[in-house]
């Protein structure tokens, strides 16, 4: 049997909209081995619930990977621990297709590269910023080009002065609306404004120089548009301000917020059904292991 540890990702650092994404302290497992028919176990009950059939995900990629390659699919036997919540923009679907990806390609001896798995995940997603951090672990600038990911893990000193607080809320909003909302096209103004501070941002991690983040976080392309799906988004920001932040910002498409500080009291006031979760970054990406069950 095979074991597949994936972690959560946040992705749209700041201004970095579909391209910069971190990989953090939260994981999913996924023991799979092959099986003549397929059963799902879900260890770890969410809402919604897993699909335990042919919808799961994971089972979807899992499948995928044996017919794009060609081999005759047998059917899986899959164990899955998910810690990261659903739908609130912490990467849950990105990790379900790196961690299939992984569990296919070591089931089937195909022995693809990372890179190859990597080129794959990104090209599912349609966008490298969950898939690749989740893949590889830490801070990951990522560019499509065409179906082609281009992808620096970013070295970012200094990065472990640094906490994460989640702010999570009790509600749900799916990519597919959140992405909805977002315009077809940006003045040159705005795209001056995440352009300097996607670059700031880089350089500021990249030199330890944190005090430029509460510039560098700032974005201009999906923020303003999703706050109208966030109840209190606005109220939040300024309350996390005012409680010490450097920084706050959307994680992914919504709802989960995330706030930069530098003192683990950080304590702001939430709205009912919001609930506060330090995270650390991960240097790890998915890893994947035989084990004896
Ligand atoms: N970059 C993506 C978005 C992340 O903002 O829609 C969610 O998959």
């Amino acid at each position: 049997m095979i074991k597949v540890t994936t972690p959560a990702t946040t992705a749209n650092l700041g201004p970095g909209f579909d391209s910069i994404g971190m990989a953090l302290s939260v994981t999913n497992t996924l023991c799979a081995e092959e099986s003549d028919s397929l059963s799902i176990e879900v260890r770890m009950p969410q809402v919604p619930p897993i699909p335990t059939d042919e919808d799961n995900l994971i089972y979807k990629t899992i499948k995928g990977f044996y017919d794009e390659l060609g081999f005759s699919f047998p059917g899986v036997h899959m164990i899955q621990e998910d810690n990261i919540p659903l739908t609130r923009g912490l990467g849950s679907s990105a990790a379900c297709v790196v961690s299939g990806l992984l569990a296919a390609n070591a089931l089937s001896g195909a022995g693809l590269s990372k890179e190859d798995l990597l080129q794959m995940a990104a090209r599912l997603e349609g966008h490298p910023d969950n898939a690749a951090p989740a893949m590889l672990g830490g801070i990951v600038v990522g560019a499509m080009r065409g179906q082609r990911l281009y992808c620096s893990r970013l070295d970012a000193p200094g990065l472990d002065r640094l906490n994460f607080a989640l702010l999570i809320p009790d509600f749900p909003l799916p990519t597919e609306k959140a992405r909805n909302v977002l315009p077809s096209s940006y003045s040159r103004e705005d795209a001056v404004f995440n352009a300097s501070r996607a670059a700031l941002l880089v350089a500021a991690l990249a030199q330890g120089e944190h005090d430029l983040l509460e510039c560098a976080f700032e974005d201009r392309f999906h923020q303003p548009y999703r706050s109208a799906l966030i109840p209190n988004m606005a109220e939040i920001f300024s309350e996390c301000k005012r409680a010490g932040a450097l920084a706050t910002f959307l994680s992914g498409a919504g709802p989960t917020l995330i706030s930069v500080t530098k003192d683990l009291r950080f304590c702001p006031s939430l709205p009912s059904g919001w609930k506060l979760q330090f995270v650390a970054p991960s240097a790890e990406g998915a890893v994947c292991e035989n084990i004896t069950l």
